[in-house]
């Protein structure tokens, strides 16, 4: 005799209309960020090797990509600038005609409220040495001393027209001083986007040919181990006591049980970045035939909600929006 189940979980999978009418997560263009980079100095926009379909953007092709990011319904975009040249404590990030700043103020005038223009807060980028701070005399990225460059930064960004600053340095206490610095230069209504649990992560590889990074070396004395996951949930709640807007978790896919665990209590959005690595993994498997590249991108961002984000940065994000309509 056959046996005959009486519970049925198939039921409400047999057709696309019922799947779609129990799917408990969805994706939408409006919570989804385009990060993009910004090269000073670029007369036409540079390919990224390890990032296929991501460029380095002179300042109007990035205006032409943030109209392209607002039509198709993204949420924001994420700036990083590419400065042509660097020096020790990362003179260009507070520069109010830096690469960044100048292309936050294009931005900002072109989307208006379209979009809302955000931009990476850190001095990597901007320093010969590639650390995410300036040095103290042994070499040692000098925290505090960092501090006041994030400020001065910060006062910058608001100037240019920035909404939300990403704080991505892992310096202790950075929301608290730079909350403190916009609202003592009347930057009210700038908010603070917190990378709280930013891991010290292979993933970030070819982020390093995006933004010519110039570091030897690596992050680990400032960003966090990827064995703590209890880690991850503190700096979260130190960031959110701090003043923090939003908080964040990066890389993404490989940290859902952080991101799961700081969506339990955050009492503010919780987003999460799937970084360079993350995508190049699925571009090059793709291009090799391996995976089915529209699937993995559509998989990936939904467990990424599934697991707790509110809103996702993607390199993929105007494509999916695009996809979705
Ligand atoms: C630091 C910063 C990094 C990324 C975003 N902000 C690099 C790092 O911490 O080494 C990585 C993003 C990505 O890999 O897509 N300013």
């Amino acid at each position: 005799m056959t046996f005959t189940p009486a519970i049925r979980p198939r039921r409400l999978r047999r057709t696309p209309a019922l799947r779609r009418l129990v799917a408990e997560t969805r994706i939408h263009p409006a919570e989804l960020i385009l990060p993009v980079f910004v090269r000073e100095g670029l007369v036409t926009p540079r390919p990224i090797t390890a990032m296929p379909g991501v460029q380095q953007h002179t300042i109007d092709s990035v205006r032409r990509a943030a109209v392209e990011a607002a039509e198709a319904g993204l949420g924001g975009i994420m700036l990083f600038g590419v400065p042509e040249t660097r020096d020790a404590r990362g003179s260009a990030a507070d520069d109010p005609n830096g690469i960044l700043n100048a292309a936050t103020a294009a931005v900002a005038s072109e989307v208006g409220d379209a979009l809302v223009v955000q931009t990476d807060l850190c001095l990597d980028e901007f320093t010969d040495h590639g650390h995410c701070g300036v040095l103290d005399a042994s070499g040692a990225v000098d925290n505090d001393a960092t501090l006041d460059r994030y400020c001065a930064t910060a006062i910058a960004q608001a100037e240019a027209g920035s909404a939300l600053l990403g704080l991505s340095g892992m310096m202790d206490g950075q929301v608290a001083a730079v909350r403190d610095a916009l609202d003592a230069a009347g930057h009210h209504g700038t908010g603070v986007l917190a990378y709280s649990a930013k891991y010290a992560s292979a993933f970030y590889g070819p982020f390093r040919e995006a933004v010519d990074s110039q570091l030897s070396g690596d992050r680990r004395s400032y960003q966090q181990d990827p064995a703590n996951r209890r880690e991850g949930a503190r700096e979260a709640e130190l960031d959110i006591a701090e003043g923090a807007d939003v908080v964040m978790v990066k890389p993404a896919m490989s940290y859902l049980d952080v991101l799961s665990d700081v969506a339990a209590f955050s009492p503010v959005p919780v987003w999460a970045y799937q970084v360079s690595g993350e995508a190049a993994m699925i571009e090059a498997a793709a291009a090799n035939g391996w995976i089915d590249r529209r699937g993995a991108v559509l998989e990936s961002l939904t467990s990424i909600k599934r697991a707790g984000a509110d809103a996702i940065l993607s390199y993929f994000a105007t494509e999916v929006a695009r996809w979705l309509r």
